[in-house]
This record gives structure tokens, C-alpha cells and sequence, in this order.
């Protein structure tokens, strides 16, 4: 029993180092999928192919002079595909989550080569909002030492997907949240002190980029400071 799940487990490992590369990029950027051939041969077809369906998006053929690329039904690729006659490299240009997903390349000639990326698409992220969360004094009011001390604030984000937010004091990680599906609204408390002088920020990653805002204490919490100016004169 324990042997077939080893075996399992290395089988999978194998398919996975077979499925070939993965590639991520940003969304509006150009990626190329390289087949990593310096020439086609003269008599070898190129095919590339995306998604579950497999459609045929780009094809070379040396011999019959056909350096072709295709729109799938759906009209995605429309103008952003580029095909590098002497390489067979595939790049697509302005990429969108779209076109998120599977490629397969197919040399066949002498023999026949295949080779698969998987492509991960980012959106571009937005930047951190910081704001004063005044909706927490009403439940702290009673618990009158944490209420004087301590400022209320919420970091938030909009319309994000597959990605982490994040609250840092200095270096160090103080809280975060993630959410791996499409999500409206995502946010994140952090209660300081209003003489706190330490720098927080707050920050929103997914696995290629990130976004930081800074939080400035003095001009978010000013309550308390005010407070002491007046005791000071
Ligand atoms: C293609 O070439 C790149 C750069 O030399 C290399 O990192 C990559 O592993 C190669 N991929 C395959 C499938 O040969
Ligand atoms: C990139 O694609 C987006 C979405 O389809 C489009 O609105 C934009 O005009 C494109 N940009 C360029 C430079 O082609
Ligand atoms: C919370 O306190 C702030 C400042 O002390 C005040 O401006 C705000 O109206 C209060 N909010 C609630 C819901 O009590
Ligand atoms: C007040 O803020 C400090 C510093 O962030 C925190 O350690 C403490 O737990 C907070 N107190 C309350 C009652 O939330």
C-alpha cells in the first residue's frame, strides 16, 4: 500500500516535470513561449494549441510556406499573436486573465516533440486604502482605557483576485488576509496608539507584484495628540 503511493507520488512528480513550464506575467504586458529550437527544420511542422479544447492558434508549415496564426471563436486573440517564422516562438502581446491557461506546443518532423506552458495571468493591482475605522468606538467606548489610547483603521482594496493584503510594522509581518477567488471588497483592521512612532504599511501582493501604501499616524490619528497640545499650553 505504502509502495503504490510512493510510486503514485512519483509518477505525478514526473507528469508535472514533463507538463513543462510555467510562466506568469503581468496583465497588458507581452510574453514569449519559447520552443527553444534555433531553426525549424525545413520539412517540420509547428503547432500551437490552446486551452481544454485544444484550438489550433498558430501554425507553421516551411515546407508548404504557411506561417499561419488563428483567432479561437471567441475572438481573444484577435491581433495579439505573433509568431517567430525562423523560431516557431509564440508571443502574445497585451496579454488579458483571458488568456490565462494551457499552451501546447507540437513539433513533428523526424520525430515529434511536445511541450506545454502553463501561463498565469495577474491583474494589475490597486493601491491599499487607509482610512480611520470610526465604526469601532462605539464598541470600545465602554472599555474606557483601550478607547483613549488606541486608533481604529482599516486597510481596503477593491475588485481583487488571488491575492494577499497584508498590515507591516517596520519589517515585520503584523496580520494579513488572502482571498484566491474573485472578491468586491477586502480589508484588513489594525488598532496603534496614537503616539505610536513606529512606520506602518500596508500592502497588497500576489505572487509577481505588490502594492505598499504607507500610514501616516499624525494625520489619520491626530485625536490624541491634539489632546496633549492643549494640556502642553
Ligand atoms: C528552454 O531554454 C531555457 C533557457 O536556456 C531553459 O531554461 C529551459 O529549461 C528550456 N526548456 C526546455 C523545455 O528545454
Ligand atoms: C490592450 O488590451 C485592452 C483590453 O482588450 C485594450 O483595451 C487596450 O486598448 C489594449 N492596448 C493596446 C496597446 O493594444
Ligand atoms: C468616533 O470618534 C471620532 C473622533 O473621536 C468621532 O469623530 C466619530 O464621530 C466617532 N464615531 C462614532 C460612530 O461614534
Ligand atoms: C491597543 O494598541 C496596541 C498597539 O497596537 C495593542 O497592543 C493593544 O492590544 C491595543 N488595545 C486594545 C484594547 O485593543
Amino acid at each position: 500500500m505504502f509502495h503504490r503511493f510512493v510510486l503514485l507520488c512519483l509518477c505525478w512528480w514526473r507528469l508535472i516535470g514533463v507538463f513543462g513550464e510555467s510562466v506568469s506575467v503581468m496583465e497588458g504586458d507581452s510574453v514569449t513561449l519559447n520552443t527553444n529550437v534555433t531553426e525549424i527544420h525545413e520539412d517540420d511542422d509547428v503547432l500551437w494549441k490552446f486551452g481544454a479544447e485544444k484550438s489550433l492558434i498558430a501554425e507553421i508549415s516551411r515546407e508548404d510556406q504557411i506561417f499561419s496564426t488563428f483567432n479561437v471563436p471567441d475572438g481573444r486573440f484577435r491581433d495579439r499573436l505573433k509568431l517567430d517564422h525562423q523560431t516557431g516562438s509564440l508571443t502574445i502581446t497585451n496579454i488579458t486573465t483571458e488568456h490565462d491557461g494551457l499552451y501546447e506546443l507540437q513539433i513533428s518532423g523526424d520525430k515529434l516533440s511536445s511541450k506545454a506552458f502553463s501561463v498565469s495571468v495577474y491583474a494589475c493591482l490597486p493601491t491599499p486604502n487607509i482610512r480611520r475605522d470610526f465604526s469601532q468606538n462605539l464598541s470600545s467606548s465602554s472599555s474606557s482605557s483601550s478607547s483613549q489610547q488606541n486608533c481604529s483603521l482599516v486597510c481596503s482594496v477593491v475588485d481583487v483576485d488571488h491575492v494577499t493584503l497584508s498590515w507591516y510594522k517596520g519589517n515585520s509581518l503584523l496580520s494579513s488576509i488572502s482571498v484566491s477567488d474573485l472578491s468586491i471588497s477586502l480589508s484588513l483592521p489594525l488598532e496603534v496608539e496614537y503616539q505610536d512612532k513606529n512606520t506602518y504599511s500596508c500592502v497588497i501582493n500576489n505572487p509577481i507584484s505588490h502594492q505598499t501604501t504607507h500610514l501616516d499616524i499624525s494625520q489619520l490619528c491626530p485625536g490624541m495628540s491634539a489632546v496633549m497640545l492643549m494640556i502642553i499650553y
